[in-house]
């Protein structure tokens, strides 16, 4: 099976083609412009989304030299996201299923990180301990098996990423703020500011508001003390990371004590961050567990993880209706919202 999948959930428009378990070719092209106003505008979203979509796709499709009309399906990411660029990404993979008269496949972006080891070409061993960590989710879960999920926790406010964007705005870097302010605090000292990690009722939930508002104030106080030199913001910068990073550690580790796993895997931007790479893979380590890491240009957003997952479920005989809707709130367990 030969699908091609595009995904418009949020600032990156990409496009890819998927084939029998193999991603053939993933294109990702991000929107700066955002940087400007520090986030991102979900209108200037959708514009560019509509302006960008189509040659990118054509541009999965001529690096490997495959003709639109041998497609199987035509998929996009249905939700969660920014309505309007959703719709961008939903019409234009229904108007090429209607063309080609193939099925239309709607994939929740949430499955499509889960799956972004495999999507690099892992098998992953199950029951696999998935983190999730992007820039709008932070979510623990239990896969047992295609389609199998159980979420164990998630944020009860802020996600991980939007804590290290509002941080780093705060420290003057441009969005999305996370792997720079991970540059940055290469050179800090992480016990500077003495940051706690959050507590929650349930022991596999996060919290990150607590934590962005004692950055606030430590920003405003060490400005005012240090007005002439910065050297403070790595220091800030370290110590902030620290405390992200604990926190998800511990729930992880938390979850493996709790449970049998066969695997660890993560996905979503903050994945790429060196620190929770190495934490992890120090903690699989110690417990004899596969940690499956997918490459950076799989953790931030794309389409191979969203075609694995539609071309794996076409394989299951699953497709979509054309009156599928998408779903801004999308959630990965229908009730666990
Ligand atoms: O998965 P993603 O591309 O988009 C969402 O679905 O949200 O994740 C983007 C998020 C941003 O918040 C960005 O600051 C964060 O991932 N990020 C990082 C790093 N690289 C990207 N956070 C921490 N360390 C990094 N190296
Ligand atoms: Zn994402």
């Amino acid at each position: 099976m030969t699908v091609l999948a595009v995904e418009t959930s949020c600032d990156e428009t990409a496009a890819a083609v998927v084939r029998d378990g193999r991603v053939l070719s993933s294109v990702v092209a991000t929107q700066e412009v955002h940087a400007l106003w520090g986030g991102v505008v979900p209108e200037v979203a959708s514009r560019l989304h509509q302006r960008t979509l189509t040659a990118l796709a054509a541009e999965a499709l001529k690096r490997v030299q495959f003709e639109a009309r041998a497609l199987d399906g035509a998929a996009a990411t249905i939700g969660p996201g920014l309505i309007g660029a959703l719709l961008v990404g939903v019409s234009y993979a229904k108007g090429v299923a209607v063309a080609l008269d193939v099925p239309f496949l709607g994939i929740n972006h949430l499955e499509g990180h889960l799956w972004s080891a495999a999507a690099a070409g892992e098998q992953l061993p199950l029951p696999a301990l998935a983190l999730l960590v992007s820039g709008g989710h932070t979510e623990l879960v239990r896969i047992s098996g295609f389609g199998d999920y159980y979420p164990l926790g998630a944020t009860l406010d802020d996600a991980a990423g939007e804590a290290f964007d509002k941080v780093g705005g705060l420290l003057g870097i441009p969005y999305p703020a996370g792997a720079k302010l991970a540059k940055l605090a290469e050179h800090g000292d992480n016990r500077a500011f003495p940051f706690a990690v959050a507590r929650t009722d349930n022991p596999f939930d996060f919290s990150y508001s607590g934590l962005k508002s004692a950055a606030l104030r430590a920003v405003r106080r060490a400005e005012e003390q240090h007005a002439e030199n910065s050297s403070w913001k790595a220091d800030l910068a370290a110590s902030f990371q620290r405390c992200v990073i604990r926190q998800l550690v511990q729930r992880v580790t938390r979850a493996l004590d709790g449970g049998e796993y066969a695997s660890l895997t993560i996905g979503g931007g903050v994945a790429a961050n060196h620190l929770l790479r190495e934490q992890l893979a120090g903690l699989a380590r110690n417990r004899g567990l596969r940690l499956l890491v997918p490459p950076v240009d799989y953790c931030t957003d794309n389409a191979a993880m969203i075609a694995w997952v539609a071309e794996h479920r076409l394989r299951r005989g699953e497709t979509d209706p054309l009156s599928a809707e998408a779903d801004p709130n999308l959630t990965l367990v229908p009730d666990s919202a």
